[in-house]
């Protein structure tokens, strides 16, 4: 690229007096400036904004309008505004130099004129120019640089902006997904361990069910039966009492008197332990309600009473240690509206809990505080005035500090070790009363003072219906 020539410096020399104007041009010629004249001032206001001078040499006194007012219609004009003007004046004319420079001029010389100093303030007035001019442009880069720069900080910002939006959504949605997943993981466990517990609760209950009936069925015929035969055997002895030798002999072995007796009693404990066992078999349909998947009407004493059946192998305890002793305190709830299978399961966790709690804390006592240490599992109920039935559970075990105690309820949250715990006990439970029945569960404990469960169920779900319509 070929770069043009700079242009010419041009000078506009503004008087009156033909011979001040070649003066002048004399003086400034040698310096390659180029000379535009005016011997007026409407001209030099016209020749300036033709031509744009670099400067201008305006006198002061002149016919028509004069230079100060020259100077303020070339000061007002946008076209002329910025080219610099010295004026020209008599050197004892300090007022005029004043009013000069108040009128915008940048400088002055004066008559009669000294060549060097005209060129000098000239030259200097030029370059002062020439650089106002370039500090300028500089200004001016600078200014549409940092508007650049705001307007790209501001689209950064916007960006930026739009991306937290994004992500803060997005995290929302993530958690939204995962805790949906641990719920739908919770339902999914909690409908197998139910269903193939109660399966498998109610399988065995219907296996034994129906042969215990039969031994139970038959023991009163039998007892019947060995009651005709002994009453044959007395009526043999009433009618032969000297029976030939070996009779006797045989007498003697069997010992009749005391088989007569013993098989009495015999009979009476077979009858008192198939009893035992159709009371199990009946607890453990209890347990599995298998046939009452449906909302009804039942006394959770029943309930509770059969997990307790259930778990009554656990309540043994550790070796060395006492068992388990459950000291219950029912009152007069009446029949509770609820989904009997699910509540059952909730007693079941929260006993086995109880349990696994105790177990633990005797293993860390040593031999003679294990011996001396009493298990107890507290169980009462009661109804409140507001038609809640409020079942407690307690155990005199380890308690739980407030840091686990704030997580309980936490699926997959568990302090057992692999395999023995998974952690979802309790956050069934809470989904079952909370969620199902509209009830409350909480956990008071400290370390030190044992555990309780509180349950609030409603009696009825119109009462829940009730007092959860007057609660929002
Ligand atoms: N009575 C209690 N005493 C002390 N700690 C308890 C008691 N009940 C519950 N916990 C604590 O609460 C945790 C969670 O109980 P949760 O029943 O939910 O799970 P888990 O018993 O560990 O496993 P699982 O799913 O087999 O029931 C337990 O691991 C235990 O640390
Ligand atoms: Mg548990």
């Amino acid at each position: 690229m070929i770069n043009a020539p700079p242009e010419p410096v041009r000078i506009l020399l503004v008087d009156d007096t033909p011979t001040n104007l070649v003066v002048l041009s004399e003086s400034i010629q040698d310096q390659g400036w180029v000379i535009l004249f005016a011997t007026d001032g409407e001209t030099a206001i016209e020749q300036a904004e033709y031509a744009k001078p670099d400067l201008i040499l305006l006198d002061v006194m002149m016919p028509g309008i004069n230079g100060f007012e020259t100077c303020q219609r070339l000061k007002s004009s946008q076209l002329t505004a910025e080219i610099p003007i010295i004026f020209m004046t008599a050197l004892s004319d300090t007022v005029d130099k004043v009013k000069g420079l108040n009128l915008g001029a940048v400088d002055y010389i004066t008559k009669p004129f000294q060549q060097e100093e005209v060129v000098a303030r000239v030259g200097m007035q030029l370059r002062l120019h020439q650089m106002n001019r370039q500090l300028e442009e500089k200004n001016q880069l600078l200014n549409q640089k940092i508007a650049e720069q705001a307007k790209t900080e501001a689209e950064l910002q916007q960006l930026t902006g739009e991306l937290e939006q994004r992500v803060q959504t997005r995290t929302a949605e993530l958690s939204e997904a995962v805790e949906n997943l641990k719920q739908a993981q919770v339902h999914l466990v909690q409908s197998e361990k139910m269903s193939s517990l109660g399966q498998m609760v109610a399988g065995i209950a219907h296996e034994i069910n129906n042969p215990v009936n039969f031994i139970y069925g038959n023991l009163r015929p039998a007892q019947d039966y060995f009651q005709e035969l002994i009453e044959l055997v007395d009526h043999y002895q009433q009618c032969y009492p000297q029976p030939d030798e070996a009779l006797q002999e045989h007498l003697a072995e069997v010992d009749l008197p005391f088989l007569k007796k013993d098989t009495y009693k015999l009979l009476e404990s077979l009858k008192l332990g198939a009893d035992r066992i159709r009371q199990i078999v009946l607890s453990l349909r209890n347990f599995s309600r298998l046939d009452e998947a449906d909302i009804k009407s039942v006394n959770l004493h029943e309930g509770i009473d059969s997990t307790l059946l259930i778990l009554q192998h656990k309540l043994r305890g550790v070796a060395g240690a006492h068992p388990v002793e459950v000291v219950k305190n029912y009152s007069e709830i009446g029949e509770i509206e609820c989904f009997p299978s699910q509540l059952n399961q909730v007693f079941m966790n929260i006993l086995a809990n109880a349990i696994d709690a105790l177990e633990e804390h005797v293993k860390t006592l040593d031999k003679p505080e294990a011996e001396s240490f009493l298990p107890v599992v507290n169980i009462s109920t009661e109804l409140s005035s507001d038609q809640y039935a409020i079942i407690k559970i307690s155990d005199n075990g380890p308690g739980i500090p407030e840091h686990i105690r704030t997580r309980l309820f936490d699926p997959f949250f568990t302090t057992k070790s692999v395999g023995k715990g998974t952690g979802l006990g309790l956050s069934i439970s809470h989904q079952i009363v909370v969620d199902k029945h509209r009830g409350e569960i909480e956990c008071v404990s400290a370390p030190g003072e044992g555990t309780c469960f509180v349950m609030k169920i409603p009696r009825s779900q119109a009462i829940a219906a009730t007092t959860s319509s007057l609660a929002q």
